[in-house]
């Protein structure tokens, strides 16, 4: 019985010890792992042209006013092939095995160093034995080390880059993007005026400025079974929002707050952004494509509202849009005109599967679209001048494109010709007619966008938008349901 006394006691000690020395984790441990990124560089160089080097920079820093920037946001191609979300860092991956001083290697990256005044203030930095460990980069330096890294860039066939915009500031940081960016021109030879083209003098110009996104883009739009669960999260948590969003919606909110309760959906489920910025527009706002103020202090009765948001999840974003009556009840005008966009998304799911083209998709839901309208009488005609809108040169009601990829961008890399399995894309037909058309009245102020999310598959598509209703019925029915945002109650201020 002693005995059996000792054992509970000290096994109550370990539970006791493990509870109040665990560590809560301080990160989210579902990021992509190394190992992807690792695979991701893998793929890049099988597809490199013989005797290459890729040189990819990480984003720019962005001033926002005074000693503040902006939230810093990874370079999207940059984090693909290494996972490292800082600031100040260059990658470079060779075609070839490379020999320097004993070593052979064929990728390496600079990082930031470590300074422990800014650590104090912004976190932790990698540091170069960070990103040997952590990035699983074996050949790491700092930044401060790109200077004077002795490298021959007119012995490769190809130099590949991304040109430079000019929008890179210098700034108080040591061996920071700009001074990066110096030094790769001088090594390079940088020529600041020319067109940089391969084809137009191979034996004197190694730069190509073309190749590396053309390459990416055939990676990044073909998804891994990693990217993808990561894109469900992202979607799954964008489509959950309109579909709550849907429960709380009542005229007298503000856009503005109509955006808060999206947003705080993200947040609540761990997504880190937004993908682009929200478009939450409710009458005539809603024409505006990428209305993005979200300024209308009172959405009034009886009008539609146009909600285009993305949660952005560990990088990979979604992209849905869904329109609403504020009230609750589609008007009849409103009705037909939505039942038109839902009737063109529909065309376009029924041939949305591998080898469908791109063109197929968007002339699939023009057609139903201006047929449709020329059924109401707003379009005279199909004849292109009773349609194309002079001012714009575009589809007068149906301005836009209709499918594009997403995913670590929200206008993702990826090519643009025919549908393949892997690929994961929307499909976002619209009909928006601002007050002062030229068509009756009755139809004014009514902007319809219906956008969802597709997994391409070999015989079709998954819709991974589902949380979320599309069909007008559906949404009528969801909105009579109660929101948990009814309970907030928060006290006035004067
Ligand atoms: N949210 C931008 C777009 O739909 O393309
Ligand atoms: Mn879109
Ligand atoms: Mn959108």
């Amino acid at each position: 019985m002693k005995k059996n006394i000792l054992i509970f006691c000290l096994l109550y000690a370990v539970c006791l010890a493990e509870f109040c020395f665990a560590q809560a984790p301080t990160h989210p441990d579902d990021f992509l792992p190394m190992d992807f990124h690792q695979s991701r560089r893998e793929a890049l160089r099988a597809k490199m042209p013989p005797n290459s080097v890729a040189v990819l920079f990480s984003n720019p820093v962005r001033n926002r006013a005074n000693d503040v920037d902006y939230m810093y946001h990874q370079d999207p191609n940059f984090y693909y092939l290494t996972g490292h979300r800082e600031p100040h860092s260059v990658l470079l991956i060779f075609k070839d095995e490379q020999r320097m001083n004993g070593k052979t290697f064929d990728e390496t990256i600079f990082v930031r160093g470590h300074d422990a005044l800014k650590e104090l203030y912004d976190g932790e930095r990698l540091g170069k034995e960070g990103a040997q460990e952590k990035l699983e980069m074996e050949v790491a330096f700092v930044g401060a080390d790109f200077k004077d890294y002795n490298i021959d860039f007119s012995k490769f066939d190809k130099v590949m880059f991304y040109d430079f915009k000019n929008d890179v500031r210098d700034t108080k940081e040591k061996a920071d993007l700009y001074e990066l960016i110096a030094s790769f021109k001088e090594k390079i030879n940088y020529p600041d005026t020319k067109e940089l083209t391969i084809e137009v003098e191979p034996q004197q110009n190694n730069l190509d400025t073309k190749t590396l996104d053309s390459l990416l883009s055939q990676l990044r739009g073909i998804k891994t079974a990693e990217e993808l669960d990561l894109m469900r999260k992202a979607v799954n948590i964008s489509a959950l929002g309109q579909a709550e969003v849907m429960k709380a919606m009542r005229p007298g909110m503000s856009e503005l707050e109509v955006q808060g309760m999206h947003e705080f959906i993200y947040k609540k489920y761990q997504a880190e952004y937004e993908g682009y910025p929200s478009i939450v527009g409710a009458g005539h706002n809603g024409c505006v494509l990428h209305y993005i103020e979200n300024y209308k202090p009172k959405i009034e009765d009886g009008e539609l509202i146009l909600m285009d948001l993305g949660a952005e999840y560990h990088g990979y974003t979604a992209d849905v849009t869904r329109t609403i009556p504020v009230n609750g009840k589609f008007t009849k005008e409103q009705k037909i005109i939505y039942d038109l966009v839902y009737e063109a998304q529909e065309a376009a799911m029924a041939i949305c599967k591998e080898g469908t083209t791109f063109k197929e998709i968007y002339a699939a839901t023009a057609k139903v679209i201006n047929e449709g309208l020329v059924e109401l009488g707003i379009y005279a005609s199909l004849e292109k001048e009773d349609i194309i809108n002079p001012a714009t040169g575009r589809n007068r009601y149906y301005p836009h494109g209709c499918t594009h990829h997403i995913g670590l961008d929200v206008h993702d890399l990826g090519e643009y010709d025919t549908l393949q399995a892997g690929m994961v894309i929307t499909i976002e037909p619209g009909i928006y007619i601002p007050e002062g058309s030229p068509c009756d009245p009755k139809w004014w102020n009514i902007p319809v966008r219906i956008e969802d999310d597709f997994l391409i598959t070999k015989d079709g598509y998954e819709l991974l938008s589902d949380l979320a209703p599309r069909k007008a019925e559906e949404i009528e029915v969801l909105m009579e349901e109660p929101s948990p945002f009814d309970a907030i109650d928060l006290p006035k201020l004067e």
